[in-house]
């Protein structure tokens, strides 16, 4: 397939995401990788066909005392740089094909087999130091392209239409919107309805959501982007990563942080607000994956300008 943005960083996975001594399957442009994660928390990555006959590596397992991964065909065994090892001895040639990688804290980027052309976003990094890790949240593929998926998180008139019954939001402000090559910024002001004793028990996250959330939405284009909100129970930081898997298939999913007032709220809110995540992305996913195929639109709405900046983004690359 054609790559979808060469050169853009991608994060492919949160350390979370991968276990211990696991294989872990990645498909990123049209090509499979298989990664896993040692005891000591070094990540490697190898395309994920088998030299042999063409098995899937990420079918197979980990070796830890050689720190190899077993092909499921064989049982043949790779290193993380591709190499073989067979009866005690490794060779000197690698066989398979490492991915290169970059691990920052618990974030593994990778620009997959294309040279750089932007460099890595430190956000997560930054957020991590200031916010305490809540979990992964909307891990799903899309079964839409990559451009889509990025305009719905761009697109500030769909809250009232994609995500009314969750959050009920009745009205969207834009109060700023700023820009800086493939950085851009949101402020917003959402209006809530009132919501109904019923839809407070089902959702316990709207108890701590104001009636009027001011959020931000900071992009790092085509990589990630992160909502910023005050809550009632703390502030509130929503890492949206995607990265196009093929042609038509977007990996989306979520990295939740918040700063809680007291220690008892984690525990309490944690599976609501996974949960109420999750739904979003179901949503998005649904309002992606039952449109039909693009046409010139002959009506605009307010706040459309950021959505069309992100296009413009995309179409320049
Ligand atoms: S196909 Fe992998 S060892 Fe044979
Ligand atoms: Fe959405």
């Amino acid at each position: 397939m054609t790559y979808i943005l060469p050169g853009a960083p991608w994060l492919i996975a949160h350390r979370s995401m991968l276990g211990v001594n696991q294989p872990h399957k990645v498909t990123l442009n049209g090509q499979d990788y298989a990664l896993w994660q040692n005891d000591r928390g070094e990540v490697f990555a190898l395309n994920n066909v088998c030299p042999h006959m063409q098995a899937p590596l990420s079918n197979g397992w980990i070796c830890k005392e050689r720190n190899t991964i077993t092909c499921p065909f064989h049982a043949l065994e790779f290193d993380g740089e591709g190499k073989l090892h067979r009866e005690g001895k490794r060779d000197i040639q690698p066989f398979a094909q490492p991915l290169k990688l970059t691990v920052i804290g618990d974030c593994i980027w990778t620009y997959g087999d294309c040279e750089p052309r932007t460099g890595i976003p430190d956000i997560v990094e930054q957020i991590a130091s200031k916010y305490d890790f809540i979990g992964i949240a909307g891990d799903k593929t899309i079964q839409g392209d990559f451009l889509s998926t990025w305009l719905i998180n761009s697109d500030f008139n769909h809250q009232n239409g994609t995500h009314r019954e969750l959050f009920q939001i009745v009205q969207n402000q834009m109060t700023e919107f700023d820009k800086n090559g493939y950085w851009y910024k949101v402020k917003q002001e959402s209006t809530r309805a009132n919501n109904s004793v019923r839809e407070l028990l089902s959702n316990p996250v709207l108890f701590t959501i104001p009636k009027i959330l001011k959020s931000t939405v900071e992009y790092f284009f085509p990589s990630v982007l992160v909502l910023y909100a005050e809550t009632g129970s703390g502030p509130f930081a929503q890492v949206v990563v995607q990265y196009p898997q093929q042609q038509n298939q977007t990996k989306i999913y979520e990295l939740i942080f918040a700063k809680f007032k007291s220690v008892w709220i984690k525990p309490l809110l944690r599976q609501s607000m996974l949960k109420a995540i999750d739904v979003v992305v179901e949503q998005d996913s649904t309002a992606i994956e039952t449109r039909y195929p693009h046409q010139p639109t002959k009506i605009r709405l307010p706040n459309e300008e950021v959505m069309i900046y992100a296009l413009e983004l995309y179409r320049e690359w």
